[in-house]
Parts: structure tokens; C-alpha cells; sequence
């Protein structure tokens, strides 16, 4: 059986991989483009492609061999109602591409980050995805990689002890543009740990015509989610693409960006860790082709796939919430805040120069 698919944004991560993420991204990055994926799985058919732009919408078209093609998105969604639908448009009328897919009756999205803009968008989708019979997969796809799932199998499994710390450095970047990777890695680390809080200091924080309306894509200078049970997230600016889980007796790091895993630990009686790599296995799919793969799994109804899609779906949206508490911590000079007092009205626009993250 197979499942027709649909693009909607046919920019890189649509269609078009950059050649710098080609030539320098770890092996497993690749295919990262959403057509390229959806094209190498085989129980899916790539139908037809979006692209308000039309020499954009034509090159892909023309790339991956596909006749239906639509200048508007919200035409693609009406007449080819596909079962799969990636969104790898800006996030600015992301959220309404996706609510109008929920509406039309597609099963799984797989959707670039970050989620939306604002607050009520946010709700909205929560809503729209809250009867549990639709899919969604991010563009934070880290947590479907093997060397990151290997790790977070290591550093939970308590053999070095429980986790206490989990650190993301990928350099100094901006929230929107960089960051829903870094929150999603502390939330896949922490496997469904509670959010106690969250805080933030950011630079580059340009207010709109409100105080809750961002214009910017501010920078952040530094980060902490709180989990329960002690667990601290830490979101640095230190350079190397590096992931540190910090368990009691020694650490687990994914190096540059999954380049290698390696663990960081004592060695019998020496208290001194020393560094040792893990073969990572390589016959899991890689890139966007490992959420695409989850979201046929979950249309064919693999129990253990639905299930995981649920936790997939509620980190999508906690993830999206933390990024919102990181600004308002910012708004209040920095102080902890609790995910359940964040103010509903909060609209980040995430520009940088002309264009949006
Ligand atoms: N997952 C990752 O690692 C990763 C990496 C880079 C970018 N991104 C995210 O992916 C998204 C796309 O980034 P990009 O670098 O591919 O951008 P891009 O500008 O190269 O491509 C976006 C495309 O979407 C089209 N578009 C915009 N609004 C549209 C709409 N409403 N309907 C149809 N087409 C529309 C644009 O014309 C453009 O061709 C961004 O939100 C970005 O944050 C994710």
C-alpha cells in the first residue's frame, strides 16, 4: 500500500539541501530535504509540490518529476488532500498551513521548526492536534538520528548513574533559527520529565508595538529548563555542535552534530575519566527519511509507532511553550518561570534582516 505525499515550501529544506550542510553535515543528516525523503520512502508517492514562489515551485517540480503544483498552499491541501504533508515553508502561516491540513483530513505532517508565531497559534494546534488521530513530526529530527539515540540509551540506562545535567552547544545562536533543536534535545534527553521552569538571558530582543510582540530573532546568551527531578537543561553558547549528558559517574557526549559518540568515564580504579567512542549502528534510516519512515509506521498502524508519535507530539508542543517562557523569563530580567503562568498574548515575528526564521 502506498500514501501520497505533498511539499509545501520548496526552499532547502523543502527541496533543495545547501551545499555547505551537504558537503560538511554528518552522514547521518542526509536526505534532509522533506521531498527527497518523502521520494526515497517506498510506500510513498510524491503527488504535488507548493511554493508561493513560482520559479521556486517550477525548479523543484521540475527536480523531482512532479506534474501537480500549486502557487497556493491552501489549494494543494483542498484538491490533493494528501495522507502525508511536509510544511517547509518560513514559520510565518505555518500554523494555518497546518490547521488547514488537520481540516482536510491529512493523517501526518512532518513540519519544519519553529511551530508558529504566537501564543494562540500554539493553542490552536494543541487543539487541533489534542483527538490524537493525526501525526506530526518536527524539523528538530536529532531525536530520530542513531548517534543521538544511542546516546540518550546510554546516559538513561543508569549505568553511569542517573542523568543530572544535559547541555547543548551550538554556538551562539538565535532562538527561533537555532534553538527548537536545542529544546528538543532536552526534552528527548529527559523523556518526558516535567518542565518545573524555565529562564533565559537574550541579547538582541527588538519589541514590536506592543511589550509582548518580538520583532527580532533574539540570541541566546544563556538557558536553563528545570525538569523535575533535578534534571537542569543547559542551553549555551559554546561552539562544536556538541551534546553533553552528565550522569552521576561520567558523561555521554554526541560530538558535532553526530559525528561521533563517545562516552567520558572512569576507568577501575582510577577515578580520571577517559574518553572511549560507542559504534553507533547504521541501519536505521537517516535524516528526514527517519520522522517520514516514523509517519508511515504510524499510518499503518504500528502500535509502538503511534505511541511514540504521542510524545513526539506533546515535546512539538512543550518545546514551542519553553521557547515562549524563555522569552517572557528574558521580559522579566531573567527570573524562573513556570510554563503554566506564561501569558497567552506573546507574538514573536523572529526577523533577521529581510528575512524570517
Ligand atoms: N530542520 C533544520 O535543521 C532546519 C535548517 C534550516 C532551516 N530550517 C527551518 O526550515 C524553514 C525553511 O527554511 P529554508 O532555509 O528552507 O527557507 P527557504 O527560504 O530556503 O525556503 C522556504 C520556501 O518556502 C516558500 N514559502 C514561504 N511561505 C510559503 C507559503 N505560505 N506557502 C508556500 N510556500 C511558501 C518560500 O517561497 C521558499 O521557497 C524555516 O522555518 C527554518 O527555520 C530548519
Amino acid at each position: 500500500m502506498t500514501f501520497d505525499a505533498a511539499v509545501i515550501g520548496c526552499g532547502r529544506m523543502g527541496a533543495f539541501t545547501s551545499p555547505a550542510v551537504q558537503r560538511f553535515a554528518p552522514p547521518c543528516w542526509m536526505p534532509l530535504a522533506h521531498a527527497e525523503a518523502i521520494r526515497r520512502h517506498p510506500s510513498l508517492v510524491l503527488q504535488a509540490l507548493s511554493d508561493v514562489d513560482p520559479a521556486a515551485l517550477r525548479r523543484a517540480a521540475e527536480a523531482y518529476g512532479v506534474a501537480r503544483t500549486f502557487e497556493d498552499p491552501r489549494r494543494l491541501i483542498e484538491e490533493v488532500r494528501p495522507d502525508l504533508l511536509g510544511v517547509a515553508t518560513r514559520t510565518i502561516g505555518r500554523a494555518e498551513i497546518l490547521l488547514r491540513g488537520v481540516a482536510c483530513g491529512v493523517r501526518a505532517f512532518h513540519a519544519e521548526k519553529p511551530l508558529c508565531n504566537s501564543m494562540h497559534e500554539l493553542l490552536e494546534l494543541e487543539a487541533a492536534f489534542a483527538p490524537g488521530d493525526r501525526f506530526l513530526t518536527y524539523g528538530t529530527i536529532r531525536r530520530f538520528l542513531a548517534p543521538y539515540r544511542l546516546a540518550v540509551e546510554i546516559a538513561r540506562s543508569g549505568r553511569y548513574g542517573a542523568l543530572l545535567e544535559v547541555q547543548v552547544n551550538l554556538g551562539r545562536g538565535a532562538l527561533y533559527w537555532t534553538h527548537p533543536h536545542s529544546v528538543d534535545l532536552l526534552l528527548f534527553a529527559t523523556g518526558g520529565a516535567a518542565v518545573e521552569s524555565v529562564s533565559a538571558r537574550l541579547s538582541n530582543v527588538v519589541i514590536g508595538e506592543a511589550a509582548c510582540i518580538v520583532e527580532s530573532d533574539p540570541v541566546i546568551e544563556s538557558a536553563t529548563v528545570l525538569f523535575a527531578g533535578g534534571i537542569e537543561g543547559r542551553i549555551t553558547r559554546t561552539p562544536g555542535c556538541d551534546v553533553v549528558l552528565a550522569c552521576e559517574q561520567g558523561q555521554v557526549i554526541v560530538e558535532a552534530d553526530g559525528r561521533e559518540v563517545v562516552t567520558y568515564v572512569p576507568a577501575g580504579d582510577d577515578a580520571y575519566c577517559h574518553r572511549a567512542p560507542v559504534a553507533v549502528g547504521q541501519s536505521a534510516p537517516a535524516g528526514t527519511l527517519a520522522p517520514v519512515s516514523h509517519l508511515v509506521e504510524c499510518m499503518q498502524g504500528d502500535p509502538h509507532a503511534v505511541r511514540l508519535n504521542e510524545s513526539t507530539r506533546r515535546d512539538v508542543f512543550m518545546g514551542q511553550r519553553i521557547l515562549f517562557g524563555l522569552l517572557q523569563s528574558q521580559a522579566r530580567g531573567g527570573r524562573e518561570v513556570a510554563l503554566a503562568e506564561l501569558a497567552g498574548d506573546w507574538v514573536i515575528r523572529a526577523r533577521s534582516g529581510g528575512r524570517h526564521a
